[in-house]
């Protein structure tokens, strides 16, 4: 007679069972080969809001197949469009949007959702949205999206934690933003795209992804023009047709890569990439010491066999140094000879890597926004957790470099933005594997 036993884990919560999935890396194996870059999340999120404008049948090709991706179908789903998604496009079709409310565990679970305002408050004059809460790296205000908003005649209210905000009509406006925020330039153009005259956004953000958003909207008829520089002219339309497009190729994921390779001192190659759109990333890798190569949509990096430390990179608005690539830096400059440093001037609390990485022997010290990174010659494996989505890349690239077994918990965070960063980078020989 066996005996059975069956082992019955109950867990509190959802957040624990997301606890469980992990990556499992061992250090030291150098890459090589090519890798496909895949679309942007941060371009293919509010274009995917920008579908519900038209009422039409909108066909996006080229999307990364991320949790956010997901997220955001949800929530156009549940206002009532009709998705479908295959490997090859996602096509939406929102003819009979029928409800004006976002689901607040929905925005919980992505705060992009607050892309959905202003193309609600063009096509229905209405919508009620719960608050985005702050996220790992910051409070996230949104006061200049409702400043914008506002200044275009939308009433807002906020009680209970809920945005119920109406508008008769959307009328065209000057617009200052006090910062180049992306979000907030993205809500604005959403918003002035069925407005009554002419809306201006000054100190726009000037991020590849809004120029991606600009021609998405264009294709379907809208009147946009100076995307990528920090005045947007939109001159509102009252007719849209549908429209085909092809979301541009992630930057920060092919930073990422090319971090990974510099790490381990591996020579590789990156495909389907806008070398334009990583000037700054591209400058850094190469005061490090790589060779950086450029030819038509492809990079190739050939890193030193010994990385140099950096005076100092600060993280800026586009095309400055890109917030969303610090964290992958901190990892690297953690074994660069020399001391480098690091200030976080776009979000009040995007250093969480940090105290994971020492776990791994870095020698960083922060204080404030600013980490200063003494190198060290070798990181060591250890078991560590992702606070945030680009901090939990950074555990990664660390991993991949560290002497020893790295566990990096919680990778639900990185796979809002990765799509299987595990398959990537064991097809350009990494010795990762995830476990569930
Ligand atoms: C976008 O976030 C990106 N997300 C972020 O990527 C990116 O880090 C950020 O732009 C900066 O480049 C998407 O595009 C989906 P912001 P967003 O508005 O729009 C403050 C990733 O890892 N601010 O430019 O939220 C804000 O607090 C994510 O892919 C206000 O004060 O960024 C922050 O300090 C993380 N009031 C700064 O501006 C506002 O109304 C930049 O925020 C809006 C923003």
């Amino acid at each position: 007679m066996h005996n059975i036993v069956i082992y019955i884990c109950f867990t509190e919560t959802l957040s624990e069972v997301k606890l469980v999935s992990k990556y499992i890396i061992n250090g030291g194996n150098k890459l090589g080969g090519k890798l496909n870059i895949n679309g942007a999340k941060n371009a293919v999120l509010p274009i995917l809001a920008a579908s519900v404008i038209n009422g039409k049948e909108n066909v996006i090709i080229g999307y990364p197949n991320l949790r956010d991706v997901n997220t955001m179908v949800k929530i156009l789903r549940s206002i009532g469009c009709k998705v479908q998604k295959t490997p090859e496009s996602i096509v939406i079709n929102s003819e009979n949007v029928n409800s004006f409310e976002v689901s607040e565990n929905l925005v919980r679970e992505m705060r992009s959702s607050i892309f959905l305002m202003g193309p609600m408050l063009g096509r229905c004059g209405k919508i009620k949205i719960s608050y985005p809460g702050g996220c790992e790296i910051g409070p996230r205000p949104i006061d200049l999206h409702l400043k914008g908003l506002r200044e275009m005649g939308v009433k807002i209210s906020e009680a209970h934690g809920f945005l119920e905000c109406t508008v008769e009509k959307l009328k065209g406006s000057e617009i200052h933003l006090d910062y180049p925020s992306v979000g907030a330039t993205e809500n604005i153009m959403l918003a002035a795209v069925l407005a009554e005259g002419t809306t201006v956004i000054r100190n726009a953000a000037k991020e590849p992804e809004i120029v991606d958003l600009q021609d998405f909207l264009t294709g379907m008829g809208a009147k946009i023009q100076g995307a990528g520089t920090s005045v947007i002219q939109i001159d509102g339309v009252k007719n849209l047709t549908g429209v085909e497009h092809k979301i541009i190729p992630d930057r920060i994921v092919a930073g990422t890569i090319l971090a990974s390779a510099a790490i381990t001192k591996s020579e590789i190659i990156i495909e389907n990439v806008i070398a334009d759109h990583l000037v700054s990333v591209l400058a850094k890798l190469k005061e490090v010491g790589c060779i950086v190569l450029e030819k038509n949509s492809a990079i190739k990096i050939i890193p030193p066999s010994v990385l140099k430390s950096v005076d100092i990179i600060r993280t800026l608005p586009y095309p400055g140094f890109p917030t969303d690539m610090q964290a992958q830096f901190v990892s690297l400059l953690s074994i660069a000879k020399g001391t480098s440093i690091i200030t976080e001037t776009v979000f009040e609390n995007r250093f969480k890597h940090i105290e994971e990485l020492i776990r791994m022997g870095a020698r960083i010290k922060v204080d404030g926004r600013v980490a200063v990174i003494k190198g060290v010659p070798k990181l060591t494996g250890a078991k560590v957790t992702a606070k945030d989505l680009r901090g939990g890349a950074a555990l990664v690239i660390a991993g991949l470099a560290a002497e020893g077994r790295t566990i990096v918990e919680n990778i639900v965070h990185i796979e809002r933005g990765y799509d299987n960063l595990d398959i990537m980078l064991q097809n350009l020989g990494a010795d990762i594997r995830k476990i569930d």
